[in-house]
């Protein structure tokens, strides 16, 4: 049996989600297998060495010991896992921290490497990076606080979005569509990083595909649309109990454009040097393709699209686990 540390929790915006998301994971690894081990990163950032989900403080403190592959626990013998399984979304986890220190250890890794990992947890590197490709983003600009809104306007158009270049799950999102709008959306986007990106606001739908596998041979799943039950895709709207926003898959576009999305998701992939899992967010506004952001460790909640989407094209929630572990046991 191959043993997997399961990281999750984590001191990002998104901790609760990230647990959420392990929860399925953990439900769904195969456990004639793999061994599974719950390893819970506090909002401070301690990690523990828990059996159970609803005890999650009260684990045994996990020590790393870097080269050798495994961990100290306090009285107990060290923890040696076959592979680390980060189900952590945001800074600290989804930014190539934690995979960086599973390389220090030596111990292999579900999803991204560093690099790829950072360069995606970037909006605006990433941005940087696709363009060079040659793969369409949304027109944007970095702001600071002095940002003025007519100027922007001039060039992106009446309607912005403003975000964070480095968060998730909508935090700190805000669209603007006039000066004061654009100073608080500022204000609260600048909370979480030095800079803001301001984007056009791409009035069109929201579509999202899968990757799996290590390039040249990673596969791109089915089209899914996120049809918001806001204004846009919020944090509530992602995750409130009530909230009425729905998914739809495979979504309901021409072949034509589905495979167009589904291309540029592999390029950016490969492009990005990612491996393993991402998935990959579109805006379709007529027949343009705007890619929006590559998320490296989507989202596991029973309402996330990256398992969903899997499962439309016939992988069980379970093969999926399988799958993404043996491609970190064996690249
Ligand atoms: N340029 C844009 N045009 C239209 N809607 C946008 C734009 N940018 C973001 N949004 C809306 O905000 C949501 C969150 O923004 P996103 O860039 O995906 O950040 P996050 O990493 O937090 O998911 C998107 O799912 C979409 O609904
Ligand atoms: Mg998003």
């Amino acid at each position: 049996m191959k043993k997997i540390l399961l990281l999750f929790g984590g001191e990002s915006t998104e901790h609760e989600i990230s647990i959420l998301s392990a929860r399925n994971v953990q439900a769904s690894v195969d456990k004639k297998q793999f061994q599974v081990a719950l390893g819970y990163i506090s909002k401070r950032g301690q990690w523990r060495l828990t059996s159970d989900f609803d005890n999650l403080e009260n684990g045994r403190e996990l020590q790393p010991i870097l080269g050798a592959g495994k961990f100290a626990i306090a009285g107990q013998p060290d923890y040696q896992p076959d592979v680390i399984f980060p189900v952590l979304h945001g800074v600290g986890g989804e930014d190539g921290t934690v995979q960086g220190l599973a390389e220090m250890l030596h111990i292999p890794v579900v999803g991204c490497g560093v690099e790829a990992s950072a360069i995606c947890m970037d909006k605006i590197a990433t941005k940087q990076i696709l363009q060079t490709a040659g793969i369409k983003t949304v027109p944007y600009v970095v702001a600071t606080k002095t940002a003025d809104y007519n100027e922007i306007a001039k060039k992106l158009g009446q309607v912005l979005f403003v975000k964070p270049p480095r968060q998730g799950s909508s935090v700190g999102v805000s669209k603007a569509s006039n000066q004061s709008e654009f100073r608080a959306a500022l204000a609260e986007a600048l909370k979480y990083d030095n800079v803001a990106l301001v984007e056009q606001a791409i009035a069109g739908r929201e579509l999202e595909v899968g990757i799996l596998g290590n390039p040249p041979q990673a596969k791109a799943s089915p089209v899914g649309e996120i049809i918001a039950g806001a204004e846009f895709y919020d944090y509530n709207a992602k995750y409130a109990a009530d909230s009425t926003s729905k998914t739809a898959i495979p979504a309901d576009i021409s072949p034509e454009i589905a495979q167009e999305i589904q291309q540029i998701a592999s390029k950016a992939f490969t492009v990005l040097n990612c491996a393993g899992l991402a998935r990959v967010d579109f805006f379709l506004r007529g027949d343009e393709i705007y890619l929006n952001e590559v998320n490296t460790l989507p989202g596991f909640t029973n309402i996330s699209m990256y398992p969903k989407l899997w499962q439309n094209s016939g992988l069980s929630y379970t093969e999926l686990t399988t799958k993404l572990i043996n491609l970190a046991l064996t690249p």
